[in-house]
Protein backbone atom coordinates (compact mmCIF):
# COMPACT_ATOMS: atom_id res chain seq x y z
CA UNK A 1 0.00 0.00 0.00
CA UNK A 2 1.42 3.52 -0.80
CA UNK A 3 1.89 6.07 1.97
CA UNK A 4 2.96 9.75 1.78
CA UNK A 5 5.86 11.41 3.58
CA UNK A 6 5.09 15.10 4.68
CA UNK A 7 7.80 17.02 5.53
CA UNK A 8 6.18 20.24 7.10
CA UNK A 9 6.87 23.77 7.72
CA UNK A 10 7.03 25.04 4.02
CA UNK A 11 4.67 28.15 3.04
CA UNK A 12 2.34 27.01 -0.18
CA UNK A 13 2.83 28.86 -2.72
CA UNK A 14 1.40 29.52 -6.53
CA UNK A 15 -0.59 28.64 -9.00
CA UNK A 16 -2.79 25.42 -9.16
CA UNK A 17 -5.33 24.17 -11.85
CA UNK A 18 -8.68 22.27 -10.29
CA UNK A 19 -9.61 19.10 -12.01
CA UNK A 20 -13.24 18.10 -12.61
CA UNK A 21 -15.70 17.36 -10.05
CA UNK A 22 -15.72 13.87 -8.88
CA UNK A 23 -19.67 13.99 -7.92
CA UNK A 24 -20.61 15.74 -11.10
CA UNK A 25 -18.55 13.04 -13.14
CA UNK A 26 -20.48 10.15 -11.26
CA UNK A 27 -23.89 10.31 -12.06
CA UNK A 28 -23.11 12.22 -15.68
CA UNK A 29 -21.30 8.93 -16.36
CA UNK A 30 -24.59 7.35 -15.46
CA UNK A 31 -26.73 8.73 -17.36
CA UNK A 32 -25.35 6.77 -20.21
CA UNK A 33 -27.05 3.91 -19.35
CA UNK A 34 -30.61 6.18 -20.31
CA UNK A 35 -29.98 6.05 -23.97
CA UNK A 36 -28.29 4.22 -27.15
CA UNK A 37 -26.66 7.61 -28.54
CA UNK A 38 -23.19 8.21 -27.50
CA UNK A 39 -22.72 10.62 -24.74
CA UNK A 40 -19.40 12.88 -24.79
CA UNK A 41 -17.76 14.16 -21.89
CA UNK A 42 -14.33 15.90 -21.40
CA UNK A 43 -12.77 17.03 -18.18
CA UNK A 44 -13.36 13.62 -16.06
CA UNK A 45 -10.71 13.45 -13.12
CA UNK A 46 -8.87 10.55 -13.53
CA UNK A 47 -9.43 9.06 -10.14
CA UNK A 48 -9.89 5.27 -8.15
CA UNK A 49 -13.85 6.34 -8.34
CA UNK A 50 -14.34 7.03 -11.75
CA UNK A 51 -12.12 3.90 -12.76
CA UNK A 52 -14.15 1.92 -10.31
CA UNK A 53 -17.38 3.84 -12.01
CA UNK A 54 -15.99 2.92 -16.32
CA UNK A 55 -15.61 -0.49 -14.84
CA UNK A 56 -19.20 -1.22 -13.67
CA UNK A 57 -20.53 0.27 -16.48
CA UNK A 58 -18.03 -1.37 -18.70
CA UNK A 59 -19.94 -5.18 -16.61
CA UNK A 60 -23.35 -3.66 -17.42
CA UNK A 61 -22.57 -3.56 -21.31
CA UNK A 62 -21.76 0.39 -21.72
CA UNK A 63 -18.91 0.80 -24.28
CA UNK A 64 -16.19 3.45 -22.66
CA UNK A 65 -13.96 5.28 -24.62
CA UNK A 66 -11.06 7.26 -23.09
CA UNK A 67 -8.19 9.59 -24.78
CA UNK A 68 -7.37 13.33 -24.72
CA UNK A 69 -9.00 13.84 -21.90
CA UNK A 70 -12.69 12.84 -23.24
CA UNK A 71 -14.62 10.18 -22.41
CA UNK A 72 -16.77 8.74 -24.75
CA UNK A 73 -20.27 6.16 -23.16
CA UNK A 74 -22.16 4.45 -25.03
CA UNK A 75 -25.11 1.94 -23.16
CA UNK A 76 -26.47 0.64 -26.63
CA UNK A 77 -27.58 -2.30 -24.93
CA UNK A 78 -27.10 -3.94 -21.79
CA UNK A 79 -25.74 -7.37 -20.44
CA UNK A 80 -26.86 -7.48 -17.15
CA UNK A 81 -28.46 -5.02 -15.06
CA UNK A 82 -26.62 -5.82 -12.15
CA UNK A 83 -24.23 -3.69 -9.63
CA UNK A 84 -22.44 -6.25 -7.64
CA UNK A 85 -21.55 -6.12 -4.28
CA UNK A 86 -17.67 -6.22 -5.33
CA UNK A 87 -18.04 -3.29 -6.79
CA UNK A 88 -21.13 -1.11 -4.90
CA UNK A 89 -18.75 -1.83 -1.63
CA UNK A 90 -15.74 0.22 -2.90
CA UNK A 91 -17.65 3.33 -3.74
CA UNK A 92 -21.49 3.64 -2.52
CA UNK A 93 -22.18 6.03 -5.74
CA UNK A 94 -22.58 2.98 -7.92
CA UNK A 95 -26.18 3.34 -6.23
CA UNK A 96 -26.35 6.02 -9.41
CA UNK A 97 -27.10 3.13 -11.50
CA UNK A 98 -30.35 2.26 -10.26
CA UNK A 99 -32.31 4.76 -11.71
CA UNK A 100 -31.13 4.93 -15.39
CA UNK A 101 -31.27 0.92 -15.31
CA UNK A 102 -34.84 0.88 -13.97
CA UNK A 103 -36.04 3.58 -16.48
CA UNK A 104 -34.76 2.26 -19.46
CA UNK A 105 -34.63 -1.51 -19.12
CA UNK A 106 -37.45 -1.82 -15.95
CA UNK A 107 -35.10 -4.09 -14.10
CA UNK A 108 -32.45 -3.08 -11.81
CA UNK A 109 -30.34 -4.94 -9.02
CA UNK A 110 -28.27 -3.33 -7.33
CA UNK A 111 -26.28 -4.32 -4.03
CA UNK A 112 -26.85 -2.17 -0.89
CA UNK A 113 -23.38 -0.14 -0.50
CA UNK A 114 -23.87 -0.85 3.57
CA UNK A 115 -21.94 1.29 6.22
CA UNK A 116 -19.20 3.50 5.81
CA UNK A 117 -16.35 4.81 7.69
CA UNK A 118 -17.95 7.34 9.57
CA UNK A 119 -21.66 5.09 10.34
CA UNK A 120 -24.66 4.63 8.67
CA UNK A 121 -25.69 5.80 5.19
CA UNK A 122 -29.15 4.66 4.14
CA UNK A 123 -30.72 4.43 0.60
CA UNK A 124 -34.47 4.61 1.95
CA UNK A 125 -34.86 8.10 0.14
CA UNK A 126 -33.62 6.50 -3.15
CA UNK A 127 -36.13 3.32 -2.78
CA UNK A 128 -38.90 5.05 -1.67
CA UNK A 129 -39.16 7.67 -4.41
CA UNK A 130 -38.22 4.80 -7.18
CA UNK A 131 -41.37 3.35 -5.73
CA UNK A 132 -43.10 6.69 -5.82
CA UNK A 133 -42.72 6.22 -9.61
CA UNK A 134 -44.39 3.27 -9.91
CA UNK A 135 -41.79 0.37 -9.00
CA UNK A 136 -41.86 -2.56 -7.38
CA UNK A 137 -38.76 -2.68 -5.23
CA UNK A 138 -37.47 -5.30 -2.28
CA UNK A 139 -34.62 -6.28 -0.53
CA UNK A 140 -33.02 -9.59 -1.45
CA UNK A 141 -29.90 -11.01 -0.32
CA UNK A 142 -28.21 -7.74 0.21
CA UNK A 143 -29.20 -6.03 -3.08
CA UNK A 144 -31.62 -3.67 -4.21
CA UNK A 145 -34.34 -5.70 -6.72
CA UNK A 146 -36.53 -2.93 -8.69
CA UNK A 147 -38.94 -3.87 -11.03
CA UNK A 148 -41.35 -1.88 -13.28
CA UNK A 149 -43.14 -1.81 -16.68
CA UNK A 150 -42.79 1.77 -17.54
CA UNK A 151 -42.36 4.40 -14.33
CA UNK A 152 -44.48 7.41 -14.23
CA UNK A 153 -44.20 10.65 -12.88
CA UNK A 154 -45.44 11.27 -9.32
CA UNK A 155 -45.04 14.34 -6.61
CA UNK A 156 -42.12 13.52 -4.32
CA UNK A 157 -40.81 15.71 -1.39
CA UNK A 158 -37.85 14.40 -0.02
CA UNK A 159 -37.77 14.58 4.07
CA UNK A 160 -34.13 15.23 3.84
CA UNK A 161 -32.34 17.30 1.37
CA UNK A 162 -30.54 14.36 -0.53
CA UNK A 163 -28.25 14.57 -3.39
CA UNK A 164 -27.59 11.26 -4.40
CA UNK A 165 -31.53 10.62 -4.04
CA UNK A 166 -31.96 13.84 -6.18
CA UNK A 167 -29.61 12.47 -8.94
CA UNK A 168 -31.07 9.16 -8.96
CA UNK A 169 -34.68 10.20 -9.20
CA UNK A 170 -34.06 12.84 -11.56
CA UNK A 171 -32.17 10.07 -13.90
CA UNK A 172 -35.07 7.31 -13.91
CA UNK A 173 -37.98 10.72 -13.96
CA UNK A 174 -36.07 11.49 -17.27
CA UNK A 175 -37.85 8.68 -19.13
CA UNK A 176 -40.62 7.97 -16.85
CA UNK A 177 -44.17 8.83 -18.51
CA UNK A 178 -45.52 12.57 -17.78
CA UNK A 179 -44.27 15.12 -15.29
CA UNK A 180 -42.19 14.46 -11.87
CA UNK A 181 -41.76 16.95 -9.67
CA UNK A 182 -39.02 17.04 -6.76
CA UNK A 183 -39.61 19.40 -3.93
CA UNK A 184 -37.11 19.52 -1.60
CA UNK A 185 -34.25 18.51 -4.04
CA UNK A 186 -30.77 19.13 -3.76
CA UNK A 187 -29.42 22.07 -5.34
CA UNK A 188 -26.08 21.09 -5.06
CA UNK A 189 -23.59 22.46 -8.45
CA UNK A 190 -23.09 18.80 -9.12
CA UNK A 191 -27.20 17.90 -9.23
CA UNK A 192 -27.35 21.24 -11.14
CA UNK A 193 -24.94 19.93 -13.62
CA UNK A 194 -26.63 16.56 -13.89
CA UNK A 195 -30.06 18.55 -14.17
CA UNK A 196 -28.09 20.39 -17.00
CA UNK A 197 -26.58 17.11 -18.76
CA UNK A 198 -30.12 15.92 -18.93
CA UNK A 199 -31.59 18.92 -20.40
CA UNK A 200 -29.23 18.29 -22.90
CA UNK A 201 -29.73 15.22 -23.53
CA UNK A 202 -33.50 16.17 -24.37
CA UNK A 203 -35.65 16.03 -20.93
CA UNK A 204 -37.82 18.51 -20.28
CA UNK A 205 -36.69 20.17 -16.78
CA UNK A 206 -37.65 23.36 -14.96
CA UNK A 207 -36.40 24.60 -11.68
CA UNK A 208 -32.55 23.49 -12.39
CA UNK A 209 -30.34 24.95 -9.36
CA UNK A 210 -33.44 25.45 -7.28
CA UNK A 211 -34.99 22.89 -4.49
CA UNK A 212 -38.00 22.20 -6.84
CA UNK A 213 -37.53 20.36 -10.09
CA UNK A 214 -40.04 19.74 -12.60
CA UNK A 215 -38.59 16.76 -14.86
CA UNK A 216 -40.97 16.09 -17.87
CA UNK A 217 -39.82 12.28 -19.48
CA UNK A 218 -39.00 11.20 -22.85
CA UNK A 219 -38.16 8.08 -24.62
CA UNK A 220 -36.52 10.21 -27.38
CA UNK A 221 -32.91 11.37 -26.02
CA UNK A 222 -30.50 12.03 -28.11
CA UNK A 223 -26.70 12.50 -28.21
CA UNK A 224 -24.85 14.92 -26.04
CA UNK A 225 -21.62 16.63 -24.83
CA UNK A 226 -20.80 18.43 -21.61
CA UNK A 227 -17.31 19.11 -19.60
CA UNK A 228 -17.28 18.71 -16.16
CA UNK A 229 -17.64 21.24 -13.61
CA UNK A 230 -14.31 22.15 -11.68
CA UNK A 231 -14.13 20.36 -8.67
CA UNK A 232 -15.37 22.48 -5.19
CA UNK A 233 -13.99 20.20 -2.60
CA UNK A 234 -10.75 20.22 -4.56
CA UNK A 235 -10.47 23.57 -4.66
CA UNK A 236 -11.62 24.07 -0.89
CA UNK A 237 -9.11 22.07 0.12
CA UNK A 238 -6.02 23.96 -1.45
CA UNK A 239 -7.49 27.08 -0.08
CA UNK A 240 -7.47 25.78 3.26
CA UNK A 241 -3.78 24.26 2.70
CA UNK A 242 -2.70 27.94 1.51
CA UNK A 243 -4.58 29.82 4.39
CA UNK A 244 -2.66 27.18 6.86
CA UNK A 245 0.85 26.97 5.79
CA UNK A 246 0.79 31.09 5.68
CA UNK A 247 1.31 30.81 1.72
CA UNK A 248 -0.24 32.92 -1.06
CA UNK A 249 -2.37 30.35 -3.75
CA UNK A 250 -4.16 31.17 -6.77
CA UNK A 251 -6.43 27.94 -7.76
CA UNK A 252 -7.66 27.98 -11.49
CA UNK A 253 -10.46 26.76 -13.93
CA UNK A 254 -12.77 26.93 -10.77
CA UNK A 255 -16.14 28.64 -10.42
CA UNK A 256 -16.27 31.10 -7.77
CA UNK A 257 -19.71 31.10 -6.63
CA UNK A 258 -19.31 27.44 -5.76
CA UNK A 259 -16.70 28.24 -3.33
CA UNK A 260 -18.47 31.34 -1.22
CA UNK A 261 -19.39 29.15 1.93
CA UNK A 262 -15.50 28.22 2.29
CA UNK A 263 -14.54 31.37 1.08
CA UNK A 264 -16.49 33.16 4.05
CA UNK A 265 -15.57 31.34 5.99
CA UNK A 266 -11.60 31.99 5.10
CA UNK A 267 -12.07 35.86 5.20
CA UNK A 268 -13.63 35.18 9.02
CA UNK A 269 -10.63 33.22 9.49
CA UNK A 270 -8.25 36.74 8.28
CA UNK A 271 -7.18 35.30 5.49
CA UNK A 272 -7.40 37.77 2.21
CA UNK A 273 -9.29 36.44 -0.56
CA UNK A 274 -9.04 37.47 -4.38
CA UNK A 275 -12.22 36.69 -6.65
CA UNK A 276 -11.69 36.64 -10.04
CA UNK A 277 -13.88 35.71 -13.06
CA UNK A 278 -12.23 32.04 -13.27
CA UNK A 279 -9.73 31.56 -10.14
CA UNK A 280 -9.38 32.97 -6.60
CA UNK A 281 -6.46 33.24 -4.39
CA UNK A 282 -5.90 33.42 -0.68
CA UNK A 283 -3.07 34.72 1.34
CA UNK A 284 -2.82 33.74 4.96
CA UNK A 285 -3.06 35.70 7.74
CA UNK A 286 -0.21 35.89 10.13
CA UNK A 287 -2.27 33.50 12.57
CA UNK A 288 -5.99 32.31 11.91
CA UNK A 289 -9.00 32.87 14.16
CA UNK A 290 -11.14 30.54 15.24
CA UNK A 291 -14.61 29.92 13.82
CA UNK A 292 -17.64 28.65 14.28
CA UNK A 293 -18.49 26.36 11.53
CA UNK A 294 -22.10 24.55 10.72
CA UNK A 295 -22.15 22.19 7.70
CA UNK A 296 -25.15 22.67 6.12
CA UNK A 297 -26.73 21.51 2.32
CA UNK A 298 -25.69 23.78 -0.21
CA UNK A 299 -25.17 26.88 -0.60
CA UNK A 300 -24.60 26.14 3.30
CA UNK A 301 -20.68 24.97 4.10
CA UNK A 302 -20.23 21.24 2.99
CA UNK A 303 -19.81 18.63 5.07
CA UNK A 304 -16.78 17.32 2.38
CA UNK A 305 -14.49 20.29 3.63
CA UNK A 306 -15.34 19.46 7.41
CA UNK A 307 -12.54 17.38 8.15
CA UNK A 308 -9.81 20.14 6.15
CA UNK A 309 -11.25 22.82 8.69
CA UNK A 310 -10.81 20.81 11.47
CA UNK A 311 -6.99 20.54 10.40
CA UNK A 312 -6.86 24.61 9.67
CA UNK A 313 -8.59 25.22 12.92
CA UNK A 314 -6.40 22.91 15.00
CA UNK A 315 -3.53 25.76 14.74
CA UNK A 316 -6.08 29.03 14.52
CA UNK A 317 -5.53 31.68 17.97
CA UNK A 318 -8.37 30.29 19.75
CA UNK A 319 -11.42 27.85 20.38
CA UNK A 320 -13.65 26.90 17.37
CA UNK A 321 -16.76 24.39 17.32
CA UNK A 322 -17.54 22.99 13.71
CA UNK A 323 -21.00 20.78 13.87
CA UNK A 324 -21.58 18.74 11.29
CA UNK A 325 -25.32 18.43 10.61
CA UNK A 326 -25.33 16.55 7.31
CA UNK A 327 -23.80 13.13 8.90
CA UNK A 328 -24.19 12.99 12.71
CA UNK A 329 -20.25 11.12 13.35
CA UNK A 330 -17.92 12.24 10.65
CA UNK A 331 -15.56 12.81 13.23
CA UNK A 332 -13.21 9.56 12.26
CA UNK A 333 -10.22 12.21 11.29
CA UNK A 334 -10.38 13.53 15.06
CA UNK A 335 -8.30 10.60 16.49
CA UNK A 336 -5.60 10.70 14.10
CA UNK A 337 -5.59 14.41 14.33
CA UNK A 338 -5.02 14.41 17.69
CA UNK A 339 -1.64 12.34 17.23
CA UNK A 340 -0.48 15.15 15.58
CA UNK A 341 -1.08 17.13 18.67
CA UNK A 342 -4.31 18.74 17.82
CA UNK A 343 -6.56 19.79 21.13
CA UNK A 344 -10.13 18.31 19.88
CA UNK A 345 -13.24 17.10 21.74
CA UNK A 346 -16.01 15.69 20.15
CA UNK A 347 -19.69 15.70 21.55
CA UNK A 348 -22.47 14.83 19.84
CA UNK A 349 -21.93 15.98 16.45
CA UNK A 350 -20.14 19.13 17.50
CA UNK A 351 -16.27 18.88 17.92
CA UNK A 352 -14.71 21.99 19.89
CA UNK A 353 -10.90 22.63 18.62
CA UNK A 354 -8.75 24.47 20.80
CA UNK A 355 -5.89 26.02 19.05
CA UNK A 356 -2.46 24.97 19.11
CA UNK A 357 0.67 26.94 18.32
CA UNK A 358 2.03 23.89 16.36
CA UNK A 359 1.72 20.15 14.90
CA UNK A 360 4.44 17.46 15.32
CA UNK A 361 4.58 14.98 12.92
CA UNK A 362 4.09 11.54 13.23
CA UNK A 363 2.82 8.35 11.28
CA UNK A 364 -1.34 8.81 11.07
CA UNK A 365 -3.29 6.67 8.85
CA UNK A 366 -6.20 7.77 6.66
CA UNK A 367 -9.60 6.73 7.20
CA UNK A 368 -11.77 8.12 4.39
CA UNK A 369 -11.16 10.67 1.70
CA UNK A 370 -11.55 13.92 3.16
CA UNK A 371 -10.14 12.65 6.52
CA UNK A 372 -7.16 12.27 4.51
CA UNK A 373 -7.05 15.35 3.15
CA UNK A 374 -7.02 16.53 6.73
CA UNK A 375 -3.99 14.78 7.60
CA UNK A 376 -2.15 16.11 4.54
CA UNK A 377 -3.05 19.49 5.43
CA UNK A 378 -1.99 19.12 9.01
CA UNK A 379 1.07 17.35 7.69
CA UNK A 380 2.49 20.26 5.91
CA UNK A 381 2.38 22.30 8.73
CA UNK A 382 3.54 19.83 11.47
CA UNK A 383 7.04 20.00 12.84
CA UNK A 384 9.51 17.06 11.08
CA UNK A 385 7.65 13.96 9.24
CA UNK A 386 4.16 12.80 8.83
CA UNK A 387 3.86 9.56 7.14
CA UNK A 388 0.09 9.03 6.30
CA UNK A 389 -0.64 5.77 5.22
CA UNK A 390 -3.92 3.48 3.91
CA UNK A 391 -3.79 6.77 0.92
CA UNK A 392 -6.01 4.77 -1.28
CA UNK A 393 -8.90 6.47 0.42
CA UNK A 394 -7.48 9.72 -0.80
CA UNK A 395 -6.93 8.62 -4.65
CA UNK A 396 -10.53 7.94 -4.56
CA UNK A 397 -11.03 11.29 -5.30
CA UNK A 398 -7.75 13.65 -6.05
CA UNK A 399 -6.20 13.81 -9.07
CA UNK A 400 -2.53 13.73 -8.49
CA UNK A 401 -2.66 15.64 -5.02
CA UNK A 402 0.69 15.33 -4.20
CA UNK A 403 2.31 16.32 -7.40
CA UNK A 404 -0.38 19.22 -7.44
CA UNK A 405 1.18 20.23 -3.88
CA UNK A 406 5.03 19.92 -5.23
CA UNK A 407 4.34 22.23 -7.61
CA UNK A 408 3.17 24.71 -4.56
CA UNK A 409 6.32 24.08 -3.05
CA UNK A 410 4.91 21.00 -0.53
CA UNK A 411 8.02 18.60 0.90
CA UNK A 412 5.65 15.53 -0.38
CA UNK A 413 6.71 13.12 -1.60
CA UNK A 414 4.65 9.14 -2.03
CA UNK A 415 6.37 5.72 -1.68
CA UNK A 416 5.19 3.44 -3.54
CA UNK A 417 3.96 0.15 -1.96
CA UNK A 418 5.24 0.93 1.54
N1 LIG B 1 -29.84 10.15 3.55
C1 LIG B 1 -30.84 9.34 4.05
N2 LIG B 1 -31.43 8.47 3.17
C2 LIG B 1 -31.10 8.41 1.87
C3 LIG B 1 -30.07 9.23 1.38
C4 LIG B 1 -29.47 10.10 2.25
O1 LIG B 1 -31.17 9.39 5.23
O2 LIG B 1 -31.69 7.60 1.14
C5 LIG B 1 -29.18 11.09 4.47
C6 LIG B 1 -27.69 10.80 4.64
O3 LIG B 1 -27.46 9.81 5.61
C7 LIG B 1 -27.15 12.17 5.02
C8 LIG B 1 -28.03 13.13 4.21
O4 LIG B 1 -29.20 12.38 3.86
O5 LIG B 1 -27.35 12.39 6.39
C9 LIG B 1 -27.41 13.67 2.94
O6 LIG B 1 -26.83 12.61 2.19
P1 LIG B 1 -26.75 12.65 0.60
O7 LIG B 1 -27.72 11.66 0.05
O8 LIG B 1 -26.87 14.06 0.18
O9 LIG B 1 -25.28 12.12 0.36
P2 LIG B 1 -24.76 11.23 -0.85
O10 LIG B 1 -25.51 11.53 -2.07
O11 LIG B 1 -24.65 9.82 -0.40
C10 LIG B 1 -23.05 13.01 -1.68
C11 LIG B 1 -21.56 13.05 -1.94
C12 LIG B 1 -20.82 13.02 -0.62
C13 LIG B 1 -21.28 14.20 0.22
C14 LIG B 1 -22.80 14.20 0.40
C15 LIG B 1 -23.34 15.41 1.12
C16 LIG B 1 -21.39 11.94 -4.07
C17 LIG B 1 -20.93 10.77 -4.86
N3 LIG B 1 -21.20 11.90 -2.76
O12 LIG B 1 -23.28 11.79 -0.99
O13 LIG B 1 -19.45 13.17 -0.96
O14 LIG B 1 -20.67 14.14 1.49
O15 LIG B 1 -23.42 14.15 -0.90
O16 LIG B 1 -23.00 16.57 0.45
O17 LIG B 1 -21.88 12.91 -4.63
C18 LIG B 1 -17.14 12.91 -0.71
O18 LIG B 1 -17.01 13.34 -1.86
O19 LIG B 1 -16.19 12.79 0.11
C19 LIG B 1 -18.47 12.54 -0.24
C20 LIG B 1 -18.69 11.74 0.79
Amino acid sequence: MDKLRIRGGRPLEGEVRISGAKNAALPIMCAALLSAEPLSVTNVPRLMDTSTLTKLLGQLGVEVKRSDGRMVLQAKTISRPVAPYELVKTMRASVYVLGPLLARFGEARVSLPGGCAWGPRPVDLHIRGMQQLGAEVEIEHGYIVARCDKLKGATLSFEISSVGATGNILMAAAMAQGKTIIENAACEPEIEALAEFLASMGVGIEGVGTSRLAVTGTDRLHPADASMIPDRIEAGTFLAAAAMTGGDVEVTSVTPGHLDAVIGKLEEAGADVLVHERSVRVRAPERLNPLRVTTAPYPGFPTDMQAQFMALLSIASGTSTITDTIYQDRFTHVAELQRLGADIRVEGNTATIHGVPSLSGAPVMATDLRASAALILAGLVAKSETRVSRIYHLDRGYERIEEKLQGLGAAIRRVRGA
